[in-house]
């Protein structure tokens, strides 16, 4: 049983918790355990001082969101304060939530404005006379930190309002973000250059905004959305929310494009439905959604509590970033020989899924988050991409703990294992004498978007390696049926399926062929960009580097790697073997540059295309002649605008510049 004295004690104890984590949080931007678990803790402590009041003090982290800002950058003392969101965690409670409001309206259905809630930092933006002043981080709700020249580095803030009709003051409030793609463009720049690896998109964007130089901060992919208001004088604003929202539109603020009015909980709960398929396929991480009620003047019937309004919650979605214990730390050797460490973990349910193994990327990125074996780490898993260990919680670091060591030989072929200055892997010198490296070589080979060998998966590639049936992918066209038949868990039927697949794959086209050899550099983009380029595998093989180098989006690494993959014997012996064995593909006819269809137009291309990836528009159109290019200008034919398209789009529209669609887009290169 519990005494008075216990939950006293346990009260102190959070309290001391939380605030460490507050201050890892908000002043060092360095956060050491998952959201999900500072949100249990400072929840667990909100319950305990509901039963108990009488143990409420105003130093309870509970009583003040965040903490106070770094001394680095001047004070803002916000006029209208800075609040927070109170959370639901499932249906439930986001029931409970809409109960409370239609008691207290005396409504049986409330008009909500549904959001993404943005996993970024809250940022207000002051302009005066339409004129940017300030941009202040929200601190701890009143007073924030004045990142003015920081802010001003965003594209997607205006310097100054558009149109007019605006009051005199109006502060605009947002989130300032990161997208995926640049944060993982972010990291893999920063692990080149041996800098600071960021944990996840919010991080980085946190660490980008609160750098001293703001030209450090320029050159960070940052985003801004726009959510609400602060402070507002000398005009009247619409009456509700979700027209406050249009008309900061109207003067320049970018709005999320998914918001929404809804009618009720009904709605509500149908919009974080359509919102949590979508998730993986936005380019920004979000951790939930926000209902708010639209009506201004019902808002302020409903009022607040301590920090957050009655009118509004945050409905979480299920957590990406989990912690665990690692266990061990293998390795892992891949197609090019690079040898990645790979976490095993104590199985943990993390962004949907069960999660034993994670990447730990290499050597580096280990001793850099300072992981060991033993150690209770943080694992994040979104979306499709491969978990990861993005680091560790010290404050649970037991008593001995094992530091990782990469080993000096290849754990499969005991070749020596080298990593280059310039490299932040470590490889395995075997080449294609490594078993590992010619299973992976064999299993890129017959992978869907190389050679498309229906039946040949992993395991099958596995045994025929193992069992020395193959030892290069050309031997693959030399199986017979019986020696497939004899193989674990294949039989008669299942072996034929594989030999006709294999016929059937030899009818293939110049740029998978090209992909399908694995040569490092080389994906699918560049491989149809040479195949249209050279038109035969025959001028490929022959170029010279300094020919390559000249081919549109090939650079000299590319280049290098390329010249070297023909030069070497082995692979000019088992091309010769793979188009012995009936390998073809359709000439293709290289049409004279003034003939090319799109020849002498230049496209820009902005948001995200539904049905391709941006390298892939982007070879599509220059195998057509046209020339991409990444601004747009008065020389700009025409731009390609997708879903969350950035200023791209408005600087095309300001310029008069041809807009296309996806749709359009797509009728362009079909034609
Ligand atoms: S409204 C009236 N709307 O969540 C409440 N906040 O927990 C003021 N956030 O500090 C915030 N997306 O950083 C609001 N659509 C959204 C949001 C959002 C993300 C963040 C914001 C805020 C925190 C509150």
């Amino acid at each position: 049983m519990s005494t008075a004295n216990d939950v006293a004690k346990r009260i102190d104890k959070l309290r001391e918790e939380i605030n460490h984590h507050n201050h890892l949080y908000y002043v060092m931007d360095a956060p050491e355990i998952p959201d999900i678990e500072y949100d249990r803790l400072l929840r667990e402590l909100q319950a305990l001082e509901n039963a108990h009041p009488e143990l409420i003090t105003p130093d309870s982290p509970t009583q003040r969101v965040g903490a106070g800002p770094l001394t680095s950058f001047a004070e803002v003392k916000h006029q209208v304060p800075m609040l927070s969101l109170s959370n639901a965690m499932d249906e439930q409670e986001v029931h409970d939530f809409d109960r409370r409001i239609c008691e207290k309206l005396a409504s049986d259905e409330v008009v909500y404005a549904a959001e993404p809630k943005l996993d970024g930092l809250a940022i207000s933006l002051r302009y005066e006379n339409g004129i940017l002043v300030r941009g202040a981080t929200r601190g701890d709700g009143s007073t924030g930190e004045d990142v003015t020249q920081n802010v001003r580095t965003i594209e997607t803030i205006p310097l100054r309002l558009h149109g007019k009709g605006y009051p005199k003051v109006l502060e605009v409030r947002g989130e300032v973000i990161m997208t995926k793609s640049g944060f993982n463009k972010l990291n893999e720049t920063q692990r080149e250059q041996g800098g600071k690896t960021f944990a996840n998109p919010r991080n980085a964007a946190a660490g980008s905004l609160r750098q001293l130089d703001p030209a450090v901060t320029a050159t960070r992919p940052l985003e801004f959305y726009s959510y609400g208001i602060g402070q507002v004088e000398g005009k009247k604003l619409p009456d509700k929310h979700s027209e406050i929202l249009k008309q900061l539109r109207e003067w320049g603020m970018r709005l999320n494009p998914e918001v929404q009015v809804v009618r009720g909980v009904r709605g509500c709960l149908r919009f974080y439905e359509n919102i949590l398929k979508k998730r993986d396929r936005l380019d920004y991480d979000i951790d939930g959604v926000v209902y708010k009620v639209d009506d201004l003047e019902q808002q302020n019937i409903m009022g607040f509590v301590s920090r957050a309004p009655r009118w509004a919650i945050a409905h979480k979605f299920p957590a990406q970033e989990e912690m665990t214990v690692l266990l061990d730390i293998d390795v892992q050797v891949g197609r090019t020989g690079a040898i990645t460490p790979v976490a095993r973990l104590e199985p943990v349910f993390v962004g949907g899924v069960t999660v034993t193994n994670a990447t730990l990327h290499n050597q580096d990125e280990i001793d850099r988050k300072d992981v060991r074996i033993g150690d209770t780490v943080v694992v994040r898993r979104a979306g499709d991409v491969i978990p990861e260990v993005v680091g560790m919680v010290k404050s649970k670091r037991p008593k001995g703990t094992r530091k990782f060591k990469m080993p000096v030989a290849c754990p499969v072929c005991g070749s020596e294992v080298v990593k280059l200055e310039t490299e932040a892997v470590a490889r395995c010198t075997g080449g294609l004498f490594c078993p590992a490296q010619r299973k992976e070589a064999i299993k890129h080979f017959a992978s869907r978007k190389a050679m498309d060998i229906e039946g040949l998966g992993d395991k099958l590639v596995e045994q025929l390696v193992d069992e020395g049936l193959i030892h290069d992918i050309a031997d693959l066209f030399g199986l017979e049926k019986d020696q497939i038949a004899a193989l674990d868990r294949m039989a008669d039927k299942s072996a034929q399926n594989v030999i006709d697949a294999l016929e059937k794959s030899k009818q293939t086209t110049l740029d998978r062929f090209i992909f399908s050899l694995g040569i490092r550099q080389v994906g699918e983009t560049t491989a149809r960009t040479l195949a249209q380029h050279f038109g035969t595998l025959d001028a490929l093989m022959k170029a010279k580097e300094q020919t390559l180098i000249d081919v549109p989006d090939v650079g000299p690494v590319v280049a290098e790697s390329i010249a070297h993959f023909f030069a070497e014997k082995h692979n000019q012996d088992v091309i010769k073997k793979l188009l012995n064995a009936g390998v073809v593909w359709p000439e293709i006819k290289l049409v004279p540059k003034e003939e090319q269809p799109l020849n002498g137009k230049t496209f820009v291309i902005t948001g995200t295309l539904s049905t391709m990836g941006r390298d892939e528009a982007k070879a599509k159109l220059l195998a057509l002649g046209a020339k991409v290019s990444g601004s747009v200008s008065k020389n700009t034919d025409y731009v390609i605008v997708g879903e969350n398209p950035g200023s791209k789009a408005t600087k095309a529209e300001s310029l008069g510049v041809e807009i296309l669609d996806e749709a359009a887009f797509l009728k362009l290169v079909q034609e």
